[in-house]
């Protein structure tokens, strides 16, 4: 049975193990992956787990700057449970508990070489934002990170929790 729980801070360990073999081979155990957001997120990311082994993970958090907005910084499937709806059941546990935080949007920031992260943003329900440029079709933001590298912005609205904490 697969079970989803919050990160922890030992969960940095497994996964940066698998991180470049899960991104098909891009270099982002280290780029991506730094454990202060093992220590300091775990409140708002997750992991799913099968007997002990990590299938999944989503690394998240609301924004400081703008509590209205929760971010989603990273997610990962082991590339052998693809297509089973495990990134959808992090993606939208992470849309319950942003909502409940008094979270009115999500957003999200992918590579316009990871066609697969944009698929799947888009069947997510997240709206491409428009860019200051077009990679294959796609608008992008250029020169995103300072460095050259262009990347697509994402948004996706979330339905107001009449619960929720007041952002
Ligand atoms: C992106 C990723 C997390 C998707 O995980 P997944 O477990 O296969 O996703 P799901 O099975 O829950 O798919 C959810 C929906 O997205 C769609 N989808 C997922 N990947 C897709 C792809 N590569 N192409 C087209 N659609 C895709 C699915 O068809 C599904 O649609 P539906 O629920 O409406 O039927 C996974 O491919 C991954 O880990 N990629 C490498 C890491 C990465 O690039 N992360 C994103 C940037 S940080």
């Amino acid at each position: 049975m697969t079970t989803l729980r919050h990160l922890k801070t030992n969960d940095y360990y497994p996964i940066v193990q698998v991180a470049n073999e899960w991104w098909g081979g891009r270099p982002v155990a280290e780029s991506l992956l730094k454990k202060v957001f093992f220590e300091h997120f775990q409140p708002t990311s997750f992991v799913l787990e099968q007997d002990g082994e990590i299938l999944g993970f989503l690394i998240g958090f609301r924004s400081q700057t703008h509590p209205a907005q929760a971010y989603i910084y990273a997610v990962g499937t082991d590339p052998h449970h693809r297509g089973q709806g495990m990134g959808r059941s992090l993606y939208e546990h992470f849309f319950t508990v942003a909502s409940r935080l008094g979270c009115s949007e999500v957003l999200s920031v992918t590579h316009p070489v990871n066609r697969g992260s944009i698929a799947f943003h888009t069947q997510m329900g997240f709206e491409i934002l428009p860019g200051d440029a077009e990679i294959d079709g796609v608008a992008v933001t250029a020169n995103y990170d300072g460095r050259g590298s262009a990347r697509v912005l994402f948004r996706r609205r979330l339905e107001r929790d009449p619960g929720a904490e007041s952002a």
